[in-house]
């Protein structure tokens, strides 16, 4: 069986972090308001009433995380541009201010001899665009790619890569079905047309970022689907799922066309949010990757009592469980992996891990679970690339400890351990583990 140290000689090894999850100073040098300030403040949105407005102060200290990321031998960082310190209201004025905070970011990374992967949004929405419909009003879309306009042109030269939206599945559900996230909006499946707006948004965007000869890539949160029983209920329950998590996002973007959501009971133009030519601002442009966000697979059963879903999740207990409580399942990635190379053929472009790790208690520097769950993932990740599957590059889930959204600082990602009191950063085991197997790769490879 091929292992971590067989992946590819030219495989990119990275970390990945999000704005508003580490960079603090909210309300410093012209950043604007955006739906994450909004959310944390309202009591009970976030647990124990914590917020990112300090997070971990990489406003302030990004040349001790970059120093970080040097001691670990990166090729590459995935990071986000807070939207709202650029356009402090979304679209209008920029905020010179915030646009030279990226511009020095990037400079030290290319000095320190890694190469910035940035995501142009991250789900924190300026609040002035969300007082207007925020992803629920379609000239979003068109904001976004005003707003990405201006960050290519400043950074273009020296960034080759970028990814336009992350998890625009957890966006739309959390965010806007559900509740749990910012905007806190609870409209169950009428929150899809905020999916359709940000697909939009991304397509427009693409276009524009080739046209600046720039590489784009959008990251998912994709799920490997299984059906808790062989049953065909269990199996059409997984289908309906699999076409919401999954395929509604992918398929557009690679195919042209959306998946059928009869089954959640969603029509073909999405209540009216799909206008003629829609699907091909969104196909056309290409992606020159995909980027993967990998957790955890999710075992789907058909509903026990009926109602509004056509779907229950039910656990997989046979499976270990992370601090947050999520099943570990490494070879759900591999399979995973073979089901888009299987299912979306030649029209699947280069995939990127753009995350992938575990949140761990809070004490455990010595994260062996950590170690663990990379180790593991990055075998099934070398096992896919052997089988067929063309796997660019890994960017672990996460540098440091951060502001999990809804859990605030109660979940731990982090290679290096935060101290939120002190902002003290401690590398965990899994640090010098994963220096030491980039280190390890590298030699092998003889680069
Ligand atoms: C992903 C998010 C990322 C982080 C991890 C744990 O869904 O993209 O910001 O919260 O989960």
């Amino acid at each position: 069986m091929p292992d971590r140290y067989d992946l590819p000689a030219g495989f990119r090894w990275g970390a990945a972090t999000a704005a508003y999850q580490i960079e603090g100073a909210v309300a410093e040098d012209g950043r604007g308001p955006s739906v994450w300030d909004t959310f944390a403040a309202r009591p009970g949105a976030v647990r124990d009433g914590h917020t990112g407005a300090v997070a971990c102060d990489h406003y302030h200290r990004y040349s001790e995380d970059i120093a970080l990321m040097k001691g670990l031998g990166l090729d590459g960082y995935r990071f986000s541009i807070a939207w709202s310190r650029v356009l402090p209201a979304g679209s209008g004025p920029v905020n010179p201010a915030g646009l030279a905070f990226y511009d020095r970011l990037v400079d030290a990374l290319l000095e320190a001899g890694i190469t910035p992967l940035p995501t142009l949004f991250h789900w924190d929405l300026p609040q002035a665009l969300e007082d207007g419909g925020g992803w629920l009003n379609r000239e979003t879309a068109y904001r976004f790619a005003d707003y990405a306009a201006v960050v290519a042109d400043r950074l273009g030269d020296r960034v080759p890569a970028w990814i336009t939206l992350n998890e625009p599945f957890v966006h739309t559900v959390f965010g806007y079905a559900l509740g749990t996230h910012a905007p806190g909006r609870a409209l169950m499946f009428e929150a899809l047309p905020a999916a359709h707006h940000q697909l939009l948004a991304h397509g427009l965007a693409a276009s524009l970022l080739h046209e600046h000869g720039l590489e784009v890539m959008l990251s998912n949160n994709l799920t490997l689907v299984e059906p808790a029983t062989s049953s065909a209920e269990d199996a059409a329950a997984a289908a309906a799922y699999d076409a919401l998590h999954n395929r509604l996002f992918t398929d557009p973007v690679l195919l042209g066309r959306y998946p059928d959501l009869s089954a959640l009971g969603v029509p073909d133009d999405i209540f009216g949010a799909v206008r003629p030519g829609d699907t091909d601002l969104i196909h056309t442009p290409g992606l020159d990757g995909l980027g993967l966000n990998f957790y955890n697979p999710t075992r789907v059963a058909a509903p026990t009592t009926p109602g509004l879903l056509p779907f229950d999740l039910v656990d997989i207990p046979e499976a270990p469980h992370t601090a947050f409580g999520w099943p570990v399942v490494p070879d759900a990635l591999r399979q995973l992996l073979l089901r888009l190379r299987d299912f979306y053929g030649k029209a699947l472009p280069p995939i990127t891990v753009t995350e992938n790790g575990c949140s761990v208690d809070e004490s455990t520097i010595p994260d062996q679970p950590r170690i663990d769950y990379l180790a593991t993932h990055l075998d099934a990740l070398a096992t896919a690339i052997a089988e067929g599957v063309d796997v660019r590059g890994y960017y672990t889930w996460s540098l440091l400890d951060n502001f999990e959204w809804a859990e605030g600082f109660n979940q731990r990602f982090g290679l290096v351990h935060v101290d939120f009191a002190t902002q003290r950063r401690t590398p965990r085991a899994s640090y010098a583990w994963y220096r030491d197997l980039i280190a390890a790769h590298r030699a092998r490879c003889g680069r």
